[in-house]
């Protein structure tokens, strides 16, 4: 095997490959012809238009009238105290909101909105999506469908959720038969591995009382209204991924995973996956119990490896209740911890196979030269995108001619709002990959650096128990 030396520098030269395929394209999100550009170069420049923006986002799907966007837009960005300039106050500054010229305005802001919130969504219902599926098949790309609505607050409205999934998977299970397999031919398996139907679901949708403080009744009542999803996936060969969500939810969403797959009913149902989160100073550790448990299980599960999507989110909640926070606070950290929690699950790739969801060159560098390095067949490791988003880094990864997954959502405009904000924070971030690259033009050499040698304090606190 090659030395730590000889691996930093085929990464390094792996990276400046696939940068060299990137540089001439701009993600959409950051395409400043665009009006969802220009808004994420405004949110980059001036932080506090970016939390009023934010505000915005959130409240817009509740108003219903133009009147009523225009009022939380002057609310918003057009108060006294705030020297926004004319361009991010929409032109309303000296409007009356119930006024024609503030109704139009508003009226436009809102379709814009919306048409960027569209961006990451496939379609309203499974039907609608189906193009779109259509499509990103037809490119060799695989897919994996999520129910936008996260968090549902009543038993009928996840009980509806529940049934919802089933829809999609009987709509894309009825319409597998006119997609070729990728890969090789004579299989019905993408890359001779894994099913062409392939869903991601997140447990607090299937329970609005999940709770940690309830844990044994959150994971016995989510598992139910898991199973009849796990039991037609099984059943018709289809994929289901649990996703990954706030850190309270972390334990229980590993526990109820292995609880489904221990059932007598799903021990050789193997089309399963789950999430760890790389910015959490615990994900090693978790990695390495959910190796063993998989190990002993004797069929081999896939975890997708991401590095979160909550981490505003966990450090002012943790801050707030007085918590150890759960999450690196340097970026450098989070993208070390990737790669050695990627490392080892390559490692173990008989037990766990690899799914590498990241937008960032550097990570999927790594892991394309550690699988090399190890030795694995291409088809072993799985890469995978957002839809809508980092559009030039899918194109690299087409390019690499390995197996690539786009991660898309289906739903209405209201439960897509808390992905949108996700997305966005994700592009608007100082630390974001696709910021420094697109929006800061950060030397390419920095970008590709070895994360551990950007650790500013090397010595990383330890890992934390429990969780
Ligand atoms: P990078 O720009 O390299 O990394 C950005 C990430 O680094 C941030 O999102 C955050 O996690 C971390 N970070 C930012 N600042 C700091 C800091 N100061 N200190 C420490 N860490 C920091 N996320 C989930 O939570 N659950 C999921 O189930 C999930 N599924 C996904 C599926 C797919 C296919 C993809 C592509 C992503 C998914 N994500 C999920 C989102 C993912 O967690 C990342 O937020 C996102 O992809 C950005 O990471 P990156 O490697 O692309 O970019
Ligand atoms: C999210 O919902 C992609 O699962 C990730 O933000």
């Amino acid at each position: 095997m090659a030395s730590e030396q000889e691996l930093q520098i085929a990464v390094a030269e792996r990276a400046r490959q696939l940068f060299a395929r990137v540089r001439e394209h701009t993600p959409s999100a950051f395409n400043m012809a665009w009006w969802s550009g220009k808004v994420m170069d405004w949110c980059m420049r001036n932080k506090a238009f970016k939390v009023e923006m934010f505000r915005f986002v959130d409240v817009l799907p509740y108003l219903t009238s133009s009147a009523a966007v225009a009022r939380h837009l002057k609310e918003y960005f057009c108060r006294p105290e705030q020297d926004f300039p004319a361009a991010l106050q929409w032109g309303l500054r000296w409007l009356s909101p119930d006024s024609m010229a503030a109704k139009l305005l508003a009226k436009e802001v809102r379709a814009n909105v919306v048409r960027m919130a569209r961006q990451f969504i496939t379609g309203a219902t499974p039907s609608e999506a189906l193009p779109n599926i259509k499509r990103i098949r037809d490119k060799g790309l695989a897919f994996s469908l999520d129910l936008l609505g996260e968090a549902t607050l009543s038993w009928p409205e996840a009980e509806a959720y529940q049934r919802r999934y089933i829809e999609l998977l009987e709509t894309l299970l009825s319409e597998q038969h006119r997609w070729p397999a990728l890969g090789e031919e004579g299989t019905d398996l993408d890359w001779r591995v894994t099913p062409r139907v392939n869903i991601s679901v997140k447990p607090s949708a299937f329970n609005p009382r999940i709770h940690p403080l309830n844990y044994a009744e959150s994971i016995t009542r989510t598992k139910e209204m898991m199973k009849p999803v796990f039991r037609l996936a099984k059943e018709s060969k289809a994929f289901v991924d649990i996703d990954a969500e706030q850190y309270a939810l972390k334990g229980l969403t590993l526990d109820l995973f292995r609880s489904i797959l221990d059932d007598e009913e799903f021990r050789d149902f193997g089309d399963a996956g789950f999430v760890i989160q790389a910015y959490l100073r615990d994900s090693e550790k978790d990695a390495r119990e959910m190796i063993r448990w998989a190990r002993e299980r004797n069929k081999p599960v896939t975890c997708r490896l991401v590095k979160g999507a909550y981490w505003d989110y966990e450090r002012v909640v943790a801050r707030q209740e007085g918590w150890q926070v759960p999450v690196f606070e340097e970026k450098a950290e989070t993208d070390a911890n990737f790669e050695r929690v990627a490392a080892l699950i390559l490692e173990n790739h008989q037990a766990v196979r690899l799914a590498c969801a990241s937008h960032n060159l550097r990570s999927i560098a790594f892991v394309l030269e550690y699988a090399a390095r190890l030795g694995l067949p291409r088809n072993e490791v799985e890469y995978q995108v957002l839809f809508g988003m980092a559009e030039p880094i899918r194109v690299a990864l087409e390019q690499e001619g390995v197996p690539l997954r786009v991660y898309a959502t289906v739903g209405e405009l209201i439960p897509g709002m808390a992905y949108l904000v996700r997305r966005l924070l994700e592009n608007t971030s100082n630390e974001s990959f696709l910021r420094r690259v697109y929006a800061d033009n950060v030397p390419l050499e920095h970008l590709i650096e070895d994360p551990r040698e950007r650790i500013p304090h090397p010595e990383t606190a330890p890992p934390m128990e429990g969780g």
